[in-house]
């Protein structure tokens, strides 16, 4: 029998006398993620006027995160009824995807009463994009290429290319307007190959804050038909474009009734304020109850060795808030309050630029774009003076989260934003 003390020397040791070759010695430093990239260097910087306006998440008037009312009652109410916490079924807590969809397709949507919604809860919208990618890999049985706006929310390609599909552009933004280029994303969806999939958001477009109007949103319903291209919306901001749900869903539901086929990834991270707890739901409209079922086994299988079933605390809350009419209500007005203090801001932006620096830029675009974002123009050089002159930190394409101005601040922003573009 060794003693403890020989078993110890006995030991391998890293620092014996030939070389520790580590199995992972070649994995290469990556890239910081270009978004919480900016967070980082923000967090890092001691100046009092700092503001981070690079990560896409509300924040009230003061700066701070927001937890909303009707969430927070919803917690009570969830903590009162002592529930277990035994896991979920493979799709989710079911009061909470009947209530999603609800939300999504309209409380009489008959694709939803004729039972022609596959659905299921996801990882909040990331998941939900992820699912749909791995089904579409699967099952679509045209090419696997899917069309993305340029630009585009930045995770959508690793998204898309981790899952086997390929990703292709269609014009979106035009830079001379910093608005919609309505002409080229027609021609660009029409000149795609028949049956193509093409990604749209469904509202608050990420990162420009350019949406269709409803007219436009008609027209691309039809080149999108006549072409036979099957549709991928992703919702991820539901009421944070005009404050109204309703109105959001308006491309979604406007699509469904055509009697489009698509699919759509929906995410309570941003009008219900639930970020860390993921939940969201991935549905995919089908042609009958039968075919339905069918999907739905295969949405099973594939979401099984991903990650088994879903969380169910977010499920529950979002479930008690829709489900509860008092509590629904109270959020759709928190919802618009949100909505409405982003709205002020961007006026608030422009005036003070305008008016108070006398700036001679055309700014009308801050006012004219909608949701969490402006896509402001600015280039990776002032970007850059911004964060070292003005301690303003976003990202190089010149988004600006608006969630992060708040009555304080803003004309310090609209100041910093003059110095760096007046020459
Ligand atoms: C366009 C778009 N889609 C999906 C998401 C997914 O967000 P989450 O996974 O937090 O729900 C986001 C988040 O920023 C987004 O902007």
């Amino acid at each position: 029998m060794l003693s403890a003390a020989t078993r110890v020397a006995m030991r391998p040791s890293f620092t014996a006398s030939r070389a520790f070759v580590s199995t992972w010695s070649n994995v290469p430093q990556g890239p910081p993620d270009a978004i919480l990239g900016v967070t980082e260097a923000f967090k890092r910087d001691t100046n009092p006027n700092k503001m981070n306006l690079g990560v896409g998440a509300y924040r009230d008037d003061n700066g701070k995160p927001y937890v909303l009312n009707s969430v927070q009652k919803a917690e009570k109410v969830l903590l009162d009824q002592n529930l277990d916490k035994e896991y979920a079924g493979i799709t989710g807590v079911p009061s909470f995807i009947e209530a999603a969809g609800r939300l999504a397709y309209g409380d009489d949507s008959a694709l939803l009463n004729d039972k022609r919604v596959a659905i299921t809860q996801s990882i909040s919208g990331t998941g939900a994009l992820r699912i749909g990618a791995a089904f579409l890999d699967s099952f679509y049985p045209h090419a696997k290429k899917v069309y993305v706006p340029n630009p585009t929310w930045g995770n959508h390609l690793p998204i898309f290319k981790h899952s086997g599909l390929e990703i292709e552009k269609y014009t979106y933004f035009d830079k001379n307007t910093n608005g919609l280029n309505i002409n080229g994303m027609l021609e660009d969806i029409k000149a795609a190959p028949k049956n193509s999939v093409i990604l749209l958001h469904a509202c608050a477009h990420n990162p420009t804050g350019v949406d269709p109007t409803q007219q436009q949103w008609d027209e691309i319903s039809q080149v999108v038909k006549d072409r036979d291209h099957f549709v991928f919306f992703d919702m991820a901001y539901q009421g944070f474009a005009s404050g109204d749900c309703t109105r959001d869903a308006y491309a979604l539901r406007k699509f469904a009734q055509e009697g489009h086929q698509l699919v759509l990834s929906q995410s309570f991270a941003k009008n219900m304020g639930l970020y860390g707890e993921r939940v969201g739901s991935f549905s995919v409209v089908c042609a009958d109850a039968e075919e339905k079922a069918r999907v739905e086994s295969q949405l099973k299988i594939l979401i099984r060795p991903m990650y088994s079933n879903p969380p169910i605390h977010g499920a529950r809350l979002v479930s008690t808030v829709l489900n509860t009419p008092e509590l629904k209500q109270e959020w759709l007005e928190e919802v618009k309050f949100m909505a409405d203090r982003i709205i002020t801001m961007r006026t608030k932006l422009r005036n003070h630029l305008e008016q108070d620096f006398g700036s001679k830029k055309n700014w009308e675009h801050i006012t004219n774009q909608i949701g969490m974002f402006c896509f402001s123009g600015l280039t990776p050089e002032q970007v850059d003076k911004l964060k070292d002159d003005w301690h303003v930190y976003l990202t190089r394409d010149g988004r600006i989260s608006m969630a992060g101005i708040s009555s304080g601040n803003v004309k310090y922003l609209a100041e910093a934003i003059h110095n760096v573009t007046k020459d």
